[in-house]
């Protein structure tokens, strides 16, 4: 897969030797819920998920440059709720130890860019849940449209259900507000 670079991030595939900083944050009750999946138990339980994200092409581990740990995660997945070819959907997830220092903004522009730019996405989708404020600040700091919301659109896994706040952009948006500031951002060669 394409390692991509930012300033302060590297974004690359997934390896085995990322387990115990996998865990680490995986495991704190601040971070998963917020995205709707249960706190890691054991490292047992972040290793399965680890050779999932091993095994997929376009989830990425962040890894913060300054110190080389492995600090979130970034990944393009198909939309469940328009299962359409050439329609992506941005999810991530960061350490609470490096929260507000706009690092995810960082990594998903770059991951923007990689998908309009680079895989020609036609559509960008990222939604979050009502509750979460910090996700709403990330789409709306990288540029994303508001659609509205959907309803009881999602359960997560303690069988709770919310509702979706919706957000996308287009590739011609994304040209016509990003096009020169893209540069900013460059690829590195794949891993
Ligand atoms: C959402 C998340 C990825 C944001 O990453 P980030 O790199 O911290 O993003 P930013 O630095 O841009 O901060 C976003 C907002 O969080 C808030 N924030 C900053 N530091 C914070 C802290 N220590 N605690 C709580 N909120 C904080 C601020 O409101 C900030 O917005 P602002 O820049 O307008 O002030 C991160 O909070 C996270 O991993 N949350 C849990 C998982 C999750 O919600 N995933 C997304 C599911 S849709």
């Amino acid at each position: 897969m394409e390692t991509l670079e930012t300033e302060r991030l590297l974004l690359r595939k997934w390896q085995e030797s990322d387990l115990a900083d996998f865990y680490e944050y995986a495991k704190n009750p601040n971070v998963g819920p917020k995205a709707g999946w249960k706190p890691h138990e054991s490292l047992l339980e972040s290793r399965e998920i680890l050779h999932s994200f091993i095994e997929n092409e376009e989830v990425w581990a962040v890894v913060y440059k300054e110190n080389s740990k492995v600090i979130g995660s970034v990944g393009l997945h198909n939309d469940s709720k328009r299962m359409l070819p050439n329609i992506k959907m941005i999810g991530y997830v960061l350490s609470e130890d490096y929260w507000g220092l706009g690092l995810i903004p960082e990594a998903v522009f770059a991951v923007m860019r990689y998908a309009f730019e680079g895989l020609a996405i036609d559509l960008l989708t990222i939604y979050h849940y009502p509750y979460n404020y910090q996700s709403r600040r990330v789409i709306e700091k990288c540029g994303f449209r508001y659609e509205g919301i959907l309803r009881m659109g999602s359960q997560i896994y303690n069988g709770q259900i919310y509702d979706d706040v919706c957000y996308s952009l287009l590739k011609e948006e994304w040209f016509q507000d990003f096009g020169a500031a893209a540069d900013i951002f460059h690829e590195i060669d794949p891993m």
